[in-house]
């Protein structure tokens, strides 16, 4: 929500600042602007796409070494050309790019505007910038410590880069709750709310934790906290390739990181599971197996596409290890008076990790007793540092906002957890747990199966439905979250409108919308809820319904009565999630791209939800 990217250096930084915007648009898209320190302050912004801005660029003087620039999500006022950032204070010496939310804004202007400050925007950032610059006139200090005693008073979530034309080799970036990664380069800085804008000119990263401030001073850097106790930094260094963050040749992100799974689901099993040995080892929460063993409850938390994930593991953690499992919608659980007894262990499941009603229940969680565990893709995210212990997925940076790849990498982690502690608390027959270890090695060339055999079927039933105005995704047991999935894949994508639900709740309302306009998409694996489905299609069909469906490899009975059948390759039904969500994401895909719409950056989404 909203990316930060900022540069100090010998290059020409609007270049940098522009190309790392768009590494970062994923992350909001709504308005995007750049502030260039040379002799004063240089500053562009415009409505819409990062796109936009350099058209609009082209014609503006924006030579200089030290910049920072800003892609919006618009949270306070609307998106436009005013509310866009960098913002400036009122003497318009001081810019500063902003991804959070100061949430005693309203307190803080109030006291502004008596003091005669006037303002462009209706956004908090701008008042941000006017209170920095209204401590450096009462205190007569520099920047560093403008900025300094600011942050230490306002409430809410930041991080920001500020440069001042008083100070044109300064720059101070700082963070609370919103991420910030900090490039050493030789001589040279790359601040940016990801480390993508970053790994083109240097590997060795800082981290900064919350309250903390980076203050770079020509080639000269120092880390400090909000009480001004300089601090020994922790530069990580990155092991990233370039070519992990382009398309690679893919018309979009999406379909690139679609094809991506069959490679990044062995990725989470490799150094993880070895099937001739029957072997599972998640190095990462091994010291808390016995705690998981021996819990009276699993508690898990989780938003949007992770709590589908975080569904399917209610399932297994119930079905394999028998252990009582729970799961709840991160913004319900955080404002909720919840009970957590004694032996819950809590699970919490995030792409970004810096999701922000998934940080606070976590934090309630843990603040009430609870262990708790993670399973995230962003590795030294807010939530991969808060947790106790926990599991990456290791699928690499997802850039189109609709998740994919981390998902699947996300079912990957949990199937080998719920099959581990089976196997430790001997709830899963040995000889079972064996057959299952091995046929759950095979899943990532059923992935590239699944991704060929499906592939002509898909593009048969996306053009058949690209023009529905609605559709309904029904499945049983484990398939029902992918049905959740499958679901909100079309949603966000291709703008029509689709439910999913378990089957067999369809006679209780949702069967009313059926009518011969209605596509149908039923999850159908052969399993002990297979005659069921059956009789689910048929109350569909008799309806005038069109059943698109998906079936084990070879199901006739099925195909017999369905308008499209997806055949899926065999495997044990308890991995067919994995591989029934594959073509509900090409559909998605396809159908979006027949009607033609933004695939990689849908409209009012964005990637990662900083706010609540
Ligand atoms: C859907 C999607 C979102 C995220 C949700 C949680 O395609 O990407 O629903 O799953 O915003 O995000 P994370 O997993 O980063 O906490």
């Amino acid at each position: 929500m909203c990316g930060i990217v900022a540069y100090v250096g010998v290059r020409d930084a609007y270049s940098v600042i522009i190309k790392g915007l768009k590494r970062l648009e994923y992350r909001g898209y709504d308005s995007a602007g750049i502030a260039l320190v040379n002799g004063g302050i240089n500053i562009i912004k415009k409505k819409g796409k990062v796109i936009n801005l350099e058209e609009f660029a082209s014609n503006t003087n924006l030579d200089g070494h030290i910049g920072i620039g800003h892609t919006r999500w618009a949270t306070h006022g609307i998106p436009s050309d005013a509310n866009s950032h960098p913002h400036t204070s009122g003497d318009g010496r001081i810019a500063l790019v902003h991804n959070g939310i100061i949430e005693n804004y309203l307190t803080l202007k109030a006291d502004l505007l008596k003091k005669g400050h006037v303002f462009k925007s209706e956004t908090d950032t701008e008042v941000l910038v006017h209170f920095i610059e209204d401590i450096r006139n009462e205190l007569r200090c520099n920047l560093e410590e403008a900025v300094r005693v600011a942050l230490s008073r306002v409430v809410g979530a930041f991080a920001i880069a500020v440069i001042s034309v008083d100070e044109p080799a300064v720059m101070v970036a700082a963070r609370r709750g919103s991420p910030l990664a900090v490039g050493i380069g030789d001589g040279e800085y790359v601040i940016a709310s990801d480390v993508t804008p970053i790994i083109e000119y240097t590997q060795s990263v800082i981290y900064p934790k919350d309250n903390e401030m980076v203050v770079i001073n020509g080639t000269n850097y120092k880390l400090i906290d909000l009480e001004n106790n300089l601090l020994e930094p922790y530069v990580k260094e990155l092991d990233f390739e370039l070519a992990s963050i382009e398309k690679g040749g893919f018309e979009h992100f999406m379909l690139k990181e679609i094809m991506e799974q069959p490679r990044t689901f062995r990725d989470c099993l490799r150094g993880r599971l070895k099937a001739e040995e029957a072997y599972i080892k998640l190095g990462g929460i091994r010291d808390y197996i016995d705690e998981i063993i021996s819990a009276k409850r699993i508690l898990i938390i989780a938003c949007g596409t992770s709590y589908h994930a975080g569904l399917v593991a209610k399932y297994l953690f119930e079905d394999l290890c028998g252990i009582p499992t729970d799961i709840d919608f991160a913004s319900e659980f955080r404002y909720r008076k919840v009970v957590i007894t004694e032996r819950t262990v809590v699970l919490g499941i995030s792409q970004s990790g810096e999701t922000a009603d998934t940080i606070v229940a976590l934090e309630k969680a843990k603040k009430k007793g609870a262990k708790v565990l993670g399973i995230c893709n962003v590795v030294g995210s807010s939530i991969a540092r808060l947790t106790d212990a926990g599991v990456y997925t290791h699928v690499g940076v997802e850039i189109g906002v609709a998740s994919t790849k981390a998902f699947t990498g996300q079912l990957a982690i949990i199937y080998m957890m719920a099959l581990l502690i089976a196997k430790e608390k001997g709830s899963l027959e040995y000889e079972k747990y064996r057959h299952l270890v091995e046929e759950f090695d095979q899943i990532p060339d059923k992935i590239e199966q699944t991704l060929k055999n499906t592939y002509t079927a898909v593009e048969q039933i996306s053009a058949a439905c690209r023009t529905a105005s609605s559709m309904i995704y029904l499945g049983r047991g484990l398939n029902y979250p992918i049905a959740l999935e499958g679901a909100l894949k079309l949603k966000e994508i291709t703008y029509i409108h689709a439910e999913g639900y378990p089957a067999a709740e369809m006679k209780h309302g949702p069967i009313a919308l059926i009518d011969e306009n209605m596509f149908v998409v039923f999850i159908a694996p052969k399993d002990k809820t297979y005659e069921k489905i059956v009789s689910n299609i048929q109350e569909v069909k008799s309806r005038g319904g069109k059943v698109v469906a998906l079936v084990t490899e070879g199901d006739k009975t099925i195909a017999k009565m369905a308008d499209y059948t997806i055949e899926i390759p065999e495997t044990d039904k308890i991995f067919t999630p994995v591989l029934n969500i594959i073509p509900l994401q090409m559909l998605s895909y396809q159908v979006a791209k027949l009607r033609e719409c933004n695939i990689d950056q849908p409209r009012n989404l964005a990637k990662s939800v900083t706010v609540e």
